[in-house]
This record gives C-alpha cells, sequence and structure tokens, in this order.
C-alpha cells in the first residue's frame, strides 16, 4: 500500500485517497487513455501560506488532453482550479505536489470506448525534490537511451496521456537499473527531445538552446516559464532542434519540470560536462525557486494563494 494517506477530491467530493478505488474494468486500466497533470503549491515568503504555480496553465493542459483523446470532462476550468485549492485546505498543506488524474470507468470494453463514465480526482502530498537534493543543487547524470520519443502521429505528443507513459517508464527504468539518475529521449530524426519526464536546455557561450514547439516534446509549462525568465534576464535562447553532439560540447545543460523543477546536468552518458550547475543554470535556477516562493515580480500573474 502507498504511504501517501491524504484526502482527494473525487467526481466533487473529498474523501481519503485510500478509498478512491477503480474498478478492475475501467478503460483506461485497460487501454491507457487517462490523463493526468503534475503541479506544485510552494509555502510562500514571508506570509508562510501556500500558493499553486501556475495552476490554471495546468488545469488548461488538462483540458485539452482530454479534447485530444475526446474524453468530456465534466468539469471547467474554474471547478478544477477550485477543487484544487479546496482539496489542498482540506489537508490543510502549505507545500505539496498535486496529480489531477482524469480516467474512464467501466462501460464499453471494446477499444473505442463508448459511455464509460468520467471520473476526475485530484491527489496531493508531500514531495521533495524529485530528482534529489543533491542533484537540484549539484546536477544529475543521464544517459540517451535508446527507446525514442514518439512521433507526432503514433501517439499524441501534445498530450498528458497515462498510456504514453510506458515509453518514459521503460527508459527510466533503464537508466535507474544502470545507477543513472535521468533517461534522454532522441526523436525518430536523432534529434534530442526532452527527458522522461522533463524538457530539456542546453548553454554555451552565454546562450540557451532547446527543442522548438514543434519537435516531438510535451509543452512543459516549467519550459515556458523558463523561456520567460531568460527573455527578461536578456539571456538568448534559440529554439532549435540539436543532436548528441551538441550535449557534448555544451557548456552547461539543465532539465525542467514541475517534479524535478531547474535540475542541472553534471554528466551526460560517459562525459562530464565542464560545469554544474553553469552560470546561466546559476542565473535561472535560484530566479524560478524564488518565482515559485512569491519573491519575483511575476509572482502574481502565475500563482494562486490558497
Ligand atoms: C514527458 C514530459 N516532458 C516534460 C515535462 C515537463 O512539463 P511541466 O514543466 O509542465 O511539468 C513533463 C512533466 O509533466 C513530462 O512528463
Amino acid at each position: 500500500m502507498t504511504s501517501i494517506q491524504t484526502l482527494a477530491w473525487l467526481n466533487g467530493e473529498i474523501l481519503p485517497v485510500q478509498e478512491v478505488r477503480v474498478s478492475a474494468l475501467s478503460h483506461t486500466l485497460h487501454y491507457g487513455t487517462g490523463v493526468f497533470e503534475g503541479i506544485r503549491c510552494y509555502r510562500q515568503n514571508g506570509s508562510g501560506r501556500g500558493g499553486v504555480f501556475r495552476l490554471r496553465a495546468h488545469m488548461e493542459r488538462l483540458l485539452e488532453s482530454a479534447c485530444v483523446l475526446g474524453i468530456n470532462v465534466p468539469w471547467n476550468i474554474d471547478h478544477l482550479c477550485d477543487a484544487t485549492l479546496e482539496v489542498i485546505r482540506a489537508n490543510d498543506f502549505q507545500e505539496c505536489y498535486i496529480r489531477p488524474l482524469v480516467w474512464l470507468d467501466e462501460g464499453e470494453m471494446g477499444l473505442a470506448g463508448g459511455g464509460n463514465p468520467v471520473m476526475t480526482m485530484i491527489a496531493v502530498w508531500e514531495w521533495g525534490a524529485y530528482l534529489g537534493d543533491d542533484g537540484l543543487r549539484n546536477g544529475i547524470h543521464c544517459l540517451m537511451t535508446s527507446y525514442e520519443r514518439s512521433t507526432p502521429n503514433s501517439v499524441a505528443i501534445r498530450a498528458k496521456v497515462t498510456g504514453q507513459y510506458v515509453t518514459s517508464f521503460m527508459a527510466k527504468r533503464q537508466v535507474k537499473a544502470l545507477g543513472i539518475d535521468e533517461a534522454i529521449l532522441l526523436d525518430r530524426d536523432g534529434f534530442v527531445s526532452e527527458a522522461s519526464g522533463e524538457n530539456l536546455f542546453i548553454g554555451k557561450d552565454g546562450a540557451l538552446m532547446t527543442a522548438p514547439d514543434e519537435a516531438a516534446i510535451l509543452h512543459g509549462i516549467t519550459r515556458d516559464t523558463i523561456l520567460q525568465l531568460a527573455q527578461d534576464y536578456g539571456i538568448p535562447v534559440e529554439l532549435r532542434r540539436f543532436g548528441r553532439s551538441s550535449m557534448y560540447y555544451c557548456d552547461e545543460a539543465f532539465l525542467t519540470g514541475t517534479a524535478a523543477e531547474l535540475t542541472p546536468i553534471r554528466r551526460v552518458d560517459d562525459r562530464d560536462l565542464p560545469t554544474s550547475p553553469g552560470p546561466i543554470t546559476k542565473k535561472l535556477q535560484p530566479a524560478y525557486l524564488n518565482l515559485v516562493r512569491g519573491d519575483h515580480e511575476r509572482a502574481a500573474e502565475w500563482i494562486t494563494k490558497l
């Protein structure tokens, strides 16, 4: 049994997460037809009260992911944002990870489904640095795995669909078994796309580079935040596809994601990078970590206070 024993929000009600039960005949359990999000609430500097970072953007992406699968979520964005605040308050958390999940319950067993009840849950739990405190400070080791990032036509790559995380699972499992922290996936053409659950940036000669919007990546909300912070700080960013070798001769690299925040990469495959954290990472990482805790001029725009 999971050690998470919090209260969850399920279809409009608050109940212990252990009581949220999924039918063995759930369409999503069989075919991976769920959509989900990962969001963080941070204790705000000064007030000590919680604030959810970019809540609306995450809920928008959840609804768009559902739309891609043709799932009609019976809650609108305002309901979902309110429900998130409600469940955090019910747990008396000021800082936590938030996991909304929409799935199809039992009903039609054929692949196309039809009329299966749509279940909406928001779970919360306390979760520290996803890639470890040491990783956040000093950087992690990544391996370019042979698992390939799905192509736009094989799955809905823009949508955060449960079933397509099997590739991330395989890649992450492989590198963990080798004692390596995170897996980087290349796309079908051999360009670097992203890590198993994070977007990826490299830095060279004072400028950043990351895969462009049209690449095989999830449009990360942290990636978007970092792009805007880089602009604020006058750091040039090139949105361009790049290959494995660019990672070998970059000055620095980092991953971005709600769970991983901004984690430096210290080693790629069998090579140490010249700096970790590098000079750009040293500017952007504290800016991000201060921003999510309310210490930044953009905080008012992006943080929903409890
Ligand atoms: C495959 C993948 N890429 C990138 C990200 C980063 O997205 P975000 O910054 O919105 O958390 C995630 C996390 O959701 C992910 O699963």
